[in-house]
């Protein structure tokens, strides 16, 4: 049987203090354990990290995680770690890896890191340290940015792929979200319908990568299926009775800002049509999409 890692089994006095430049210290959040790997492999294969992708590892460790993501897919990184000697550690093993070009190391802490432009976060931390970082990874990434974890996933936000590696009998649990676009609100477009050009109206609530909502057309309401953002991507589906004719709609569009472009599959009366999909919100009905994270 492989054994679990759901905690770092570290008694908090070896937790390093670490002096600030007033003089001030300050605990690490986590201790320092680093990644194995074929670990690191995983996270950085579930993350498609490629050579566009700027990969951010908050608690950085020896750098492992950015120096492999430069090294095997010429990517480049950001570390940063609280500890001082892991960021001299970093920097020594990115230039022996030929990657010093490519990566940089800050001493600082994580929560005061601006990750704004970072399109993949790496964490290796805590399933608390995740919750609290949560509403900033979802507000300050952009839609399509992923974020990969080892071992410590993030409550009720489900991750969009997980896996697992065994190392040496340990078994290390690998969690991918994929940042969403916010599409919740109150969306309107026009469509004809039977030769008539009718207003549409869905209202989306949004929680994660997942909605649900309804669908106000001609008359008549219906309940959004399946709805699903993933990235800029929003998608979902409706039946109903359209003028006194059985109706399946299918929306499929990219999110930007304020509107949403894409194409509509209809099949009316058994008749199948693709239209092109132009929604417009009303931004004062967007609402946030995290949940405080004792929520449950
Ligand atoms: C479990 S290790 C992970 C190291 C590396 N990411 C890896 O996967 O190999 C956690 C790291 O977070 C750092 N750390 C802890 N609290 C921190 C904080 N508040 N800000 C920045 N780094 C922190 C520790 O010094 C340690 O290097």
């Amino acid at each position: 049987m492989t054994k679990r890692l759901s905690s770092f089994a570290v008694p908090a006095a070896l937790l390093l203090l670490i002096s600030g430049a007033a003089g001030q210290v300050r605990l690490l959040d986590v201790p320092y354990v680093p990644t194995k790997f074929p670990v690191v492999d995983e996270m950085l294969s579930m993350a498609g990290v490629s050579k566009n992708d700027i990969v951010y590892d908050l608690g950085c460790g020896d750098g492992r995680i950015v120096i492999g993501a430069a090294q095997k897919y010429g990517a480049r990184g950001i570390g940063i770690d609280l500890d001082p000697e892991r960021i001299l550690e970093s920097e020594a093993n990115a230039s022996s890896a030929g990657v010093a070009d490519r990566v940089r190391f800050y001493t600082g802490d994580l929560f005061e890191a601006d990750i704004r432009e970072a399109t993949v976060v790496s964490l290796y931390l805590l399933t608390s340290i995740n919750l609290r970082l949560r509403p900033r990874l979802l507000r300050e990434l952009r839609p399509g940015s992923r974020v990969v974890s080892h071992n410590f996933a993030m409550e009720n936000w489900k991750p969009d792929a997980s896996s697992e590696v065994e190392v040496d009998g340990v078994r290390h649990d690998v969690f991918l979200w994929v940042i969403p676009a916010n599409a919740s609100g109150a969306w309107t477009w026009t469509m004809k319908i039977k030769g008539k050009t009718t207003t549409v109206r869905a209202d989306l609530i949004q929680k994660y990568q997942y909605a649900k909502g309804t669908v106000k057309i001609g008359g008549t309401e219906a309940a959004i299926a399946d709805a699903k953002i993933q990235g800029d991507l929003v998608r979902f589906r409706f039946e109903a009775a359209v003028a006194g004719s059985p109706a399946a709609f299918v929306f499929e569009g990219k999110l930007v800002g304020q509107s949403i472009n894409g194409t509509i599959r209809s099949v009316v009366d058994g008749e199948t049509r693709v239209w092109t999909w132009k929604a417009f919100r009303n931004p004062t009905t967007e609402k946030p999409i995290d949940e405080p994270p004792d929520a449950g």
